[in-house]
């Protein structure tokens, strides 16, 4: 084990928190079996208690490689410590998706502390692919709760350096796994109620909803936004002001750019950004006047999840106005980004 991962582990077994990189997001972790390990989660994020936590664990040994009926067997062992009913559909989803950037809630086994779940009947469970976080959990040997490693309503951050941004004092200690890959945090689907509602996505992801239906062979994958849960806020994407930069952002689409921007060009001197794709608009001699900084977003969707939280840190971090960004294309690939800049935006105009 590496001096690292040895001092972490150390941190985490006295209550500590660590900063752990993930594939999504750094999250901030700390043990999920200690309550105020997790109470210092809830106090140094500024988080309201009651909002739940992610347990993640570690990989399951699986005896024979890709064998359907082993992989089973070796989730199911692991899904028990954690939820009391693990159904068929979550082991499918676990052999499918983990590790990687799918969260499942599920019902909570007797013992899990009700300040990880909010009080609530269920858990949400994610075994992470980052190999710093697997190298941390199985050194651990326990599971890690873990929110994003951001100050609560701001920007999940995706570098170790943006972890030490957010938490500058000595209370938390981060681990360097580089920039996350995949960029934005993971799919949260809910499997406790399959029998009404089928699985349900409470957070779009990297991992859709076409292949969540295509690995359980079920259509009733529904979206999240489009069924009641009820009770509070189970999911910090259910609050308005989530993922938000502190500057203004201002969604535009490209065909109202124009009388726009005419209007930006007319008014006072602002300081603006200006975020867009690279066609049109940058190809014709019109746009934004007296841009303080233009950024050209990649075509390709993964390549914008990777790269939008440090951009955004980064456009932040300049004291603009406002940054004017070009909506994203109409694609199923764009949802979830979709979903983080439509709460970015939130309360926004020019
Ligand atoms: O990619 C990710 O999921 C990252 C990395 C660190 O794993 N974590 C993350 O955690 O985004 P957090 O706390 O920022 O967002 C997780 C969301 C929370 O908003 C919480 O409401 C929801 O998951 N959640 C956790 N347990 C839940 C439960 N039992 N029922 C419903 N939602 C739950
Ligand atoms: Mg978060």
């Amino acid at each position: 084990m590496s001096d690292s991962i040895q001092r972490a582990v150390d941190v985490l077994k006295a209550g500590g928190l660590v900063g752990m990189p993930t594939e999504t997001v750094y999250g901030l972790a700390a043990d999920a079996n200690n309550v105020s390990a997790i109470n210092k989660i809830f106090s140094s994020k500024g988080r309201p208690s009651g909002h739940p936590l992610i347990v993640h664990i570690a990989q399951a040994e699986v005896s024979v490689a890709n064998d359907r009926q082993a992989s089973a067997i070796a989730w199911r062992e692991i899904l028990s410590q954690w939820s009391r009913d693990v159904s068929p559909e979550a082991l499918i989803l676990a052999h499918a998706f983990w590790p990687g950037p799918l969260t499942m809630i599920l019902p909570k086994a007797k013992h899990v502390l009700s300040e990880v779940t909010g009080g609530q009947e269920t858990v949400g469970i994610r075994c992470p692919q980052h190999p710093i976080a697997q190298q941390l959990l199985k050194a651990f040997g326990g599971g890690l709760a873990a929110p994003s490693a951001n100050r609560f309503g701001r920007i999940s951050p995706t570098t170790a350096e943006h972890v030490r941004e957010e938490f500058p004092g000595d209370e938390v200690l981060v681990l360097d796994g580089g920039p996350c890959d995949v960029g934005i945090e993971s799919t949260i689907v809910d499997l406790t109620r399959l029998d009404s509602h089928g699985a349900v996505v409470l957070r779009p992801g990297a991992i859709t909803q076409a292949m969540i239906e295509q690995a359980l062979g079920r259509s009733d994958v529904t979206d999240g936004a489009s069924v009641n849960i009820g009770s509070a806020p189970r999911v910090s994407g259910s609050l308005s002001a989530h993922y938000a930069p502190k500057t203004k952002l201002v969604l535009y689409d490209a065909k109202d750019a124009e009388s726009l921007f005419s209007k930006v060009n007319n008014s006072d001197n602002k300081k603006v950004a200006w975020v867009h794709f690279p066609k049109d608009l940058a190809d014709k001699n019109f746009g934004l006047k007296n841009v303080a900084k233009e950024v050209l977003l990649p075509l390709e969707s993964k390549a914008l999840a990777r790269e939008l939280y440090a951009m955004l840190r980064q456009l932040d971090a300049l004291n603009m106005d406002c940054i004017f960004f070009e909506q994203l294309p109409d694609g199923v690939e764009w949802d979830a980004i979709r979903d983080r800049l439509g709460r970015a935006s939130v309360g926004s105009g020019v």
